[in-house]
């Protein structure tokens, strides 16, 4: 649990929240702690609608035209500008609120819960590196009538008494310098040494002392983004992060499609390319932000789904797409990365995580990897939702996994106004029940051009808390008598404004659509579909998991209550659900820093059992039962049951006293 760092508390409904980051700011607080302020240009500083007057304490906040100098001396601020730095007790203003006393009966006391990103094997950061790669420190003995060894004889009995490495062999590029080196470095010299199954090769040698400048390299391919991270492979610190959207994308945006162009004439060739060119352009960028070499670069580890994987080795990639789907191989040959095209020494060693199947890659082990669930008792279901779902259910003992073709919707794909995790996305939504006006927040709090997938998540979930859309994802057309927020749309389909066209970086009003609800309604019900699916192949049920991790490029604002609302999760206690971030980036990291995480990768991938949900009956029956918000078995969702039930009936005396 980080360390609590002071305590908000919003007047007058009297909500106190804690907080834990440095510099929070006070909109987001408010959004989490579900007090409404009108906020309808997502946290950009324009509308000037989440006037607070902060009473006491200590808070950072910026100059506003929306704010007169009469104002600023009474002490009201914008609360999208405002970072809070120490307790505080804020009012918000009648301008700015709503019946608070209505959205608490219909929310509940629930506080909603926002994911913390959460690291797991944090004990390793204080544990000496042992990577595949190793550079080895020698002072050695100089050649005598007595003592006249070969050059490489004494290196190879130095390395063995000094590191135990045995079954030694070397590079012929070392061969070729080891006479000069050993007599330049006056018979102190680093070896780099790769250790494989096959044994350990010596493929460089420096003079003198050269252990510190050891790095390596955490690769994760990502379908949409590239993110690569700097290691130093000798005191395992992190040096330097870079990431950049993956120029195949511009050949289509899922796996599927990236298969069917690599199939045309020459296009495996482009692709493979392509994902070179952008590993290469994040390279040059974390080696110009580090000051680091690329000589010094000893390894990399590099993790992508089973596609990317075979993309980037310029493998046909045909048999992923059709039955019985497979792979050319799970586990991947260790060589040199600039065989890819990779623009690194030739003695870096590019090392590729495991996969487990056509449509389970490399990114799951890595994932499995870094949430240690391999490692532990509890029964832990592990979803990364990108452009698929895939799913790992298990725990030290045995594993499954599944892939549900979940859809990009919680990307932004098939979604009107849908975008990914990025600047300018809306994030977080609240709808006040009683006037449907939305509380919107945006990534870098800016005007908003669009709504990620956690925006989304919230967004349906409180339009169905709102009563504003049915359990069917339908919008309830009476309410277009009460606001003008719900309405046909040009194209004849129903819709919800978020935002109006001004408040926004658009030129048309940002809406949520009805066939946006029901791709996103078909992308949650696949993803908990396989979830129900694995569970029951292994005789178990959604109450024996005792923990929840969602990797992937979800956005950290994931709030877990609303993706129960919605039936993405199942209704657990949401303290056993956890945000892992990138854990495909964090397992190559591990990968990297050391040797027994490597092996462990690969125990990882042989371990995992894959179910094809595609000839799966029982999958078929799951998805349509989970078809609704949150589910037709409204049994598996009592708490959201009784919610909707109350919901129902609050809003309803409500709206009759208004
Ligand atoms: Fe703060 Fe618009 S000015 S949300």
């Amino acid at each position: 649990m980080p360390e609590k760092k002071c305590t908000v508390k919003f007047l007058p409904d009297d909500v106190s929240i804690d907080v834990f980051a440095q510099d929070e700011n006070l909109l987001r607080l408010a959004i989490v702690s579900g007090v409404h302020v009108n906020a309808s240009c997502g946290g950009a500083g324009t509308c000037g609608k989440c006037k607070v007057k902060i009473l006491e304490g200590e808070y950072d906040s910026e100059p506003s035209a929306k704010i007169s100098d009469e104002q600023w001396e009474e002490g009201y601020r914008l609360a999208c500008r405002t970072k809070v730095k120490g307790d505080l007790v804020v009012e918000i203003p009648i301008e700015s609120r709503h019946e608070k006393g209505v959205l608490s009966r219909v929310r509940g006391d629930k506080q909603d819960h926002i994911l913390a990103e959460k690291r797991w094997g944090a004990e390793y950061d204080t544990v000496p590196p042992q990577p595949i790669v190793k550079k080895c420190f020698l002072s050695l003995e100089p050649p005598s009538a007595d003592d006249n060894i070969s050059d490489m004889g004494r290196l190879g009995q130095a390395i063995k008494r000094e590191y135990g490495l045995e079954n030694l062999s070397s590079d012929l590029s070392v061969l070729r310098e080891i006479p000069s080196i050993v007599r330049e470095g006056e018979w102190r010299v680093t070896a780099t040494v790769v250790s494989t199954a096959c044994g350990n090769r010596i493929v460089r040698i420096e003079a003198g002392d050269t252990r510190e400048s050891a790095y390596a390299l955490a690769i994760d391919i990502g379908t949409t983004t590239i993110h690569v991270q700097l290691l130093n492979a000798y005191t395992g610190k992190r040096l330097a992060r870079g990431a950049e959207y993956n120029a195949q994308m511009s050949m289509g945006e899922d796996v599927i499609t990236r298969i069917i162009h690599a199939l045309k004439p020459g296009g495996l060739e482009v692709l493979q390319k392509r994902a070179v060119k952008t590993v290469n352009e994040v390279l040059d960028e974390v080696f110009e932000k580090s000051g680091v070499s690329r000589e010094d670069v000893t390894h990399a580890v590099f993790a992508g789904n089973t596609t990317m994987t075979q993309l980037m080795l310029g493998v046909y990639p045909k048999y992923i797409r059709e039955a019985p789907y497979v792979p050319a191989a799970n586990q991947l040959p260790v060589f040199p990365a600039a065989e890819l095209g990779i623009n690194l020494p030739a003695t870096t060693l590019a090392h590729f995580m495991s996969c487990v199947a056509s449509y389970v890659g490399g990114d799951i082990t890595a994932g499995v990897l870094a949430t240690e669930m391999h490692l532990g008792d509890e029964l832990t279901l592990f979803m990364d939702v990108g452009t698929n779902g895939e799913i790992v259910i298990g725990n030290k003992d045995w594993m499954v996994s599944a892939s549900a073709s979940a859809g990009p919707a919680f990307e932004g794909g098939g979604v009107k106004f849908g975008m990914r995790a990025s600047y300018g996305a809306i994030e977080q939504v609240r709808v006040n029940p009683l006037d449907f006006e939305p509380m919107i927040m945006t990534i870098g709090q800016v005007k908003p051009k669009g709504i990620c997938g956690s925006g989304m998540i919230d967004c349906i979930a409180e339009l169905q808390q709102a009563g504003v859309i049915s359990q069917n994802g339908k919008f309830n057309r009476d309410l277009a008598e009460c606001t003008w927020r719900v309405r046909e749309g040009e194209e004849g389909g129903w819709e919800y404004v978020i935002c109006r066209e001004e408040e926004t970086q658009l030129d048309e009003d940002l809406t949520i659509t009805e066939p946006d609800i029901d791709n996103l309604i078909r992308t949650k019900a696949s993803i908990y579909s396989a979830c129900a699916v694995l569970l029951k192949s292994v005789g178990l049920e959604f109450s024996d998991i005792q923990r929840i991790i969602i990797a992937g490029g979800f956005g950290q604002y994931i709030d877990v209550e609303k993706a129960m609302t919605i039936g993405l999760l199942p209704e657990v206690d949401p303290s056993i659900v956890s945000y892992g971030g990138n854990t495909s980036l964090e397992g190559c990291r591990l990968a990297c820093l050391y040797m027994d995480k490597v092996e462990q990768s690969e125990q990882i991938a042989s371990m995992i059992t894959n179910i094809e949900l595609s000839v799966s009956n029982l999958y078929m029956d799951e998805y349509v039962a989970a078809l609704f918000l949150p589910h037709t078995r409204m049994e598996e969702f009592p708490i959201r049951a009784k919610m909707l039930e109350m919901t129902k009936k609050t809003l309803a005396e409500a709206r009759c006293d208004k």
